[in-house]
């Protein structure tokens, strides 16, 4: 492993085979949020980035909309090379790649992580969860030495097929944007135009 990314893995047979290119997460290193999906699809396999295709449009906008800068954020996988028709990771798959994960984790230390769907959740919590029922729940979880804040969250995908997951998506998102003390683009408007106040106390006198 050189640093975050995996440069070259061979864990999987199959995987190997599947995909065309190892897909790292992306985002700063001292991220104070880090979103943490289930494994590359096709957009992402070919463009080596994760979260680019459709589910990606969805986080963007959420993420907009709560006044969020991707490039403030890490966005990683729990598998990081495509399954074949984009099954599910196999539970042998995922601890394969389990190590990376936690070494990614334990080297950006977030505030917060937000688990995108059933299979990061049930991988992190290590049990079953029902994510539609379970969204917004904040859960600290132990991996190694180490704790960590957790808020679970439907997959982007999911609101694609059912619009009534879209206002849980983006309220999560919030939740976990605020809890992660990420200062939205609203708010920094809204101190830039308060500005003056500072300001205030250098002419005080
Ligand atoms: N879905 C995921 O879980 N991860 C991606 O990177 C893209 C879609």
């Amino acid at each position: 492993m050189d640093g975050l990314d995996v440069t070259a893995c061979k864990r999987c047979q199959n995987l190997v085979e599947s995909r065309s290119q190892i897909v790292n997460g992306v985002g700063p290193a001292d991220a104070e949020l880090v979103f943490v999906g289930e494994a590359p699809g096709a957009n992402e396999d070919e463009h080596g980035e994760p979260f680019v295709g459709r589910s990606g449009d969805v986080l963007d906008d959420a993420l907009n909309e709560v006044g969020v800068s991707r490039d403030t954020i890490r966005i990683t996988n729990c598998v990081r090379c495509r399954p074949p028709e984009n099954r599910n990771p196999k539970t042998e798959e995922l601890s394969n790649c389990r190590r990376y994960l936690e070494h990614e984790l334990s080297v950006i230390d977030p505030a917060v992580i937000v688990t995108l769907g059933k299979v990061p959740s049930e991988h992190l919590l290590d049990r079953q969860v029902a994510v539609t029922t379970a969204a917004g729940d904040v859960v600290d979880i132990r991996l190694g030495d180490e704790s960590h804040r957790v808020i679970i969250s439907v997959h982007p995908a999911a609101t694609l097929y059912d619009q009534s997951h879209s206002d849980t998506f983006v309220n999560t998102i919030k939740s976990a944007a605020s809890l992660a003390g990420v200062q939205s683009d609203t708010d920094s408007a809204n101190n830039a135009e308060s500005g003056g106040q500072s300001r205030l106390g250098e002419y005080e006198d």
